[in-house]
């Protein structure tokens, strides 16, 4: 992708609080003053962040990933040629941070049917992301895909997640059976040193395996190799992608509220969780840009609910993420927004320029109600659906901004994904909470190991049997 200095000013996105301003939202909306009086800690937060960005021992590596890569970019896109010579299909095997990335990547920047395409319309192999453990979502993708003929990416950072190596066992069980080498067929992509993955890859005589660096949280991975591998493999341009969530972090820079646009969102969320705005939804307006609301709930959700402050405080922070999709959710979820409970920010995510833009004929004059759609285009009328969401929330006093992509591309994505990485890092100083940890993911994970017979669990597993099923409460 070719980014001149123009190009990447057209391509800037943009954040419109307009319709979160007591101005437009009345005795609602943020006024002036409480947006001021925040700028303090705004920038305290701001300090904090840039103070500590690279330090891998807090979990804030990632702030780095579009800088350090070069090398294994390099890598990268030499094997992401070979695996698309090779193979016809690709499967992620992973969850959580280890899915959501690439899974969001594909759907964005993929044609929405892509594993439909014939072969000479793809740039790369059938894509899989296998983010379950539901036996029949398992089986029917082996009922899709010939496994000697498929790469299989397996991500897990901690190589100890039961849903991934359940996953990796099945596979390397057939792949064997098959008469292949494991190691043909199975790219590793895991911390450095410790973890399963890594005794398993020795065990094998070595897999060819990426490092998910220190310092990288599953949620934040997204622009390491768990998310560069299986977009290069697609044809994604992952340069692009890269140097977007750099420009992003050069928007990032100002400690000005009104300049950083990741400082601004993250202060206008803050200020509406204390206003009681328990709910944050996320809104495209573009099928491509679905999977970034999967994405973002799980960077939003399992980083900002927590129960202590980093000084040892109990307190039970968060904003439950909700999905929606414009125009579809309009509706189902739109009557809820506009006349249920004051809860909830809208963010809406609007594109600028559709890749398509799909006419619709004139027909039916004789019919005004249907007619006057005619001569218009698709990317007309999502347009058109997406101001009026945003008047007809304001008019209700519901507070919604809009993040604007000139277009979805690499450059524009790896923008949104590294402000809303960057929002997150913010809104969890102001909380003052440990933004990179997970205990409440741990604790069920460690729930099912009890619960499976892994050595050592067994008193938890006494504990869980004594939890559910008492006779006495089911009806
Ligand atoms: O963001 C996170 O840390 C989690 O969602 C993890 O990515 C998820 O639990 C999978 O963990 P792992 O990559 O260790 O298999």
């Amino acid at each position: 992708m070719k980014l001149t200095d123009e190009r990447r000013k057209q391509l800037r996105i943009t954040v419109d609080y307009t319709n979160m301003t007591e101005k437009y939202l009345g005795g609602k909306g943020i006024s002036e003053k409480t947006l001021h009086s925040h700028s303090k800690l705004a920038k305290a937060a701001h300090a904090y962040v840039h103070a500590n960005r690279g330090k891998d021992e807090l979990s804030m590596g990632w702030t780095e990933l579009p800088y350090n890569q070069s090398e294994v970019v390099a890598d990268i896109l030499e094997t992401a040629k070979l695996i698309r010579r090779k193979f016809d299909a690709f499967v992620v095997l992973g969850i959580g941070g280890s899915a959501l990335g690439p899974a969001m990547s594909f759907n964005a920047l993929c044609h929405l049917h892509y594993n439909d395409l014939p072969k000479s319309k793809r740039k790369g192999p059938k894509f899989y992301v296998e983010d379950n453990v539901d036996p029949v979502r398992m089986k029917e993708l082996l009922d899709v895909i010939d496994v000697t003929r498929t790469c299989f990416n397996v991500i897990s950072k901690s190589g100890a997640t039961s849903e991934t190596m359940a996953q990796y066992l099945i596979i390397s069980d057939l792949l064997v059976k098959a008469g292949v080498n494991i190691r043909e067929n199975v790219i590793f992509t895991t911390d450095a040193r410790k973890g399963n993955l890594v005794k398993i890859s020795r065990s094998l005589g070595g897999v060819k395996s990426y490092v998910l660096p220190d310092g990288v949280g599953g949620r934040f991975s997204e622009l390491s190799p768990v998310g560069l591998l299986p977009a290069a493999v697609l044809g994604i341009d992952i340069k692009a992608l890269l140097k977007g969530a750099a420009f992003m972090d050069k928007l990032c820079k100002s400690s000005d509220l009104r300049k950083n646009p990741a400082l601004l969102t993250a202060t206008l969320q803050y200020i509406s969780m204390n206003n009681g705005k328990n709910i944050s939804v996320m809104m495209p307006y573009s099928d491509n840009l679905r999977c970034v609301a999967d994405w973002y709930a799980q960077l939003w959700a399992e980083s900002l609910g927590k129960n202590v402050t980093l000084d040892g405080r109990p307190c039970n922070v968060g904003q439950t993420p909700v999905k929606a999709l414009g125009t579809t959710d309009q509706h189902s979820q739109m009557q809820l927004y506009t006349e249920g409970p004051y809860d909830k920010v809208i963010t809406l995510l609007a594109v600028g320029s559709y890749k398509e833009k799909t006419p619709i004929p004139h027909a039916y004059r004789n019919i005004p109600d249907v007619a006057f759609l005619g001569g218009h285009t698709m990317e007309e009328l999502i347009q058109a659906e997406n101001k009026a969401t945003a008047y007809a929330l304001t008019k209700a006093g519901r507070p919604n901004y809009t993040i604007f992509l000139p277009e979805i591309n690499e450059f524009t994505l790896g923008q949104l994904l590294f402000l809303f990485e960057m929002q997150t890092a913010y809104t969890g100083a102001m909380l003052n909470i440990n933004t990179f940890n997970q205990p409440g993911v741990e604790a069920g994970k460690k729930a099912t190991f009890a619960l499976l017979g892994k050595e050592g669990y067994d008193l938890q597993r006494h504990d869980i049997e004594q939890c559910a099923g008492d006779p006495d409460y089911i009806v």
